[in-house]
């Protein structure tokens, strides 16, 4: 293995070890893991090795020591569908959509529960907890049942059903949380410190952004080797946006790509800290940020994008650092721009997000229309979750079926209609 210790995201400081667990021991910041990138250029020379098409093909850039074993479940290795119809109103010649949809519990989220769980395996940690607002916590019930661990689940109480019954179909121990998920965040966090449990959670835990990253490694290898102009993400926390930066950083790193692409980061105008630092440090005349000292202000979420839904984003400071590096867009868009673009992508592509990977979208559609993006970019939309996890809220953007009696008439009547 390859992992070379940490860095804090916040200070910049190499650390060998994680207090407390995860964070940083000189300013309590979050960690990133880091490679000695030489010696996994020297390994990969050529790229990755052919193989299983899921995340453990890129072991190399994965901080595990078992990779593949006892983990039967295919994370990853999701299509990537050029989205022709979708783009060519809005005059797009190269727009895809990253199907993150077609992972075992339906979301990007299980590439980051694989690599967590690989460590839990590696360290012997038999009970892994996470605080949730739903996707993470059905990702991880799922892939704790395949390798025989135990999952603990805090969600907001209010979580979309579909969502709770995947986590308790999968056998988690979920702990409902009267509150939002800001309030189950600090009480997984609390529990796993009392209990000794490998808590997963999204920000705190440097693991989840390793098996994220491999949504970047997969995009590039799909367009054959190239770089897109822009990858689209949705974003709560800013766990997921900061992971797909770092895996095109790690590809850089290691000589197999020589330009970045630029990261959008499209939030819910309901939900928009990250946005909102970045809209201030853009507005501000000092060109040299102090990301030690940054303060991510928090706000009141309210969006019906349930996995989006985050007052306080736990990884803020990597997705500010992100958008600004890559020089991507902060896009917010409205509830409504998000329920409409569900029937949209999935009626030009045949792909169903639920509302939180339907915002990617919606954000193209703005950056389109204010000319940020320019027709012949080649834009990659992530799209995190499927649409069944969420039939109340997608449900309300489709429409409602005919209700007709069994004759033919009424069909003919309804055909008129
Ligand atoms: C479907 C979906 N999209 C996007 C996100 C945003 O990821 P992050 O909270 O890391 O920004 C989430 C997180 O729960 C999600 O479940
Ligand atoms: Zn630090």
């Amino acid at each position: 293995m390859s992992m070379n210790g940490y860095c804090c995201i916040a200070c910049g400081t190499n650390q060998t070890v994680g207090f407390d667990g995860f964070l940083c021991p000189d300013c309590g910041g979050n960690l990133d893991i880091r490679y000695d990138y030489d010696a996994v250029a020297k390994q990969l020379d050529d790229g990755f090795p052919e193989g299983d098409r899921d995340i453990f093909r890129f072991a190399a850039l994965l901080p595990l020591d078992r990779p593949r074993s006892l983990f039967p479940l295919r994370v990853g290795g999701t299509p990537l569908y050029r989205a022709i119809r979708l783009g060519k109103p809005l005059g797009m010649q190269e727009l895809y959509l990253k199907d993150e949809t077609l992972n075992p519990s339906a979301s990007l989220k299980d590439r980051a529960s694989a690599v967590v769980i690989g460590h839990a395996l590696d360290t012997g940690a038999g009970v892994v907890s996470v605080a949730s607002t739903g996707n993470a916590g059905s990702s991880l019930a799922c892939l704790a049942a395949a390798t025989g661990l135990e999952a603990m689940v805090f969600v907001p109480a209010k979580a979309p059903p579909a969502k709770l019954t995947q986590m308790l179909a999968f056998g988690a121990r979920v702990l409902a949380v009267d509150g939002n998920y800001d309030d189950a965040y600090d009480l997984c966090l609390a529990a796993s410190r009392e209990f000794g449990w490998l808590n997963r959670s999204t920000g705190y835990n440097p693991f989840t952004r390793e098996g994220k990253k491999t949504c970047a490694f997969e995009i590039w290898q799909d367009l054959d080797r190239r770089v897109p102009d822009r990858v689209v993400v949705s974003t709560g926390d800013g766990n997921t946006l900061s992971a797909i930066w770092k895996g095109w950083c790690d590809l850089k790193a290691v000589g197999l790509i020589d330009r970045l692409p630029k990261i959008d980061c499209v939030q819910s105008a309901a939900s928009a800290a990250i946005n909102a630092t970045i809209g201030r440090i853009r507005n501000s005349d000092d060109a040299n940020v102090n990301w030690s000292a940054l303060k991510i202000r928090k706000v009141e979420a309210s969006t019906i994008a349930d996995s989006i839904a985050v007052d306080r984003p736990r990884d803020g400071l990597a997705a500010v650092k992100a958008v600004i590096q890559s020089g991507g867009e902060a896009v917010t868009v409205t509830d409504s721009d998000i329920l409409a673009a569900i029937p949209e992508i999935a009626r030009a592509s045949g792909v169903f997000p639920e509302p939180a990977a339907a915002a990617p979208w919606a954000g193209v559609k703005q950056m389109r229309g204010s000319h940020q993006i320019g027709s012949k970019e080649l834009v990659v939309c992530v799209v995190s979750g499927t649409g069944l996890k969420d039939i109340v809220n997608t449900g309300a953007a489709v429409g409602k079926p005919h209700l007709i009696k069994p004759a033919l008439g009424a069909v003919r009547d309804c055909l008129r209609a």
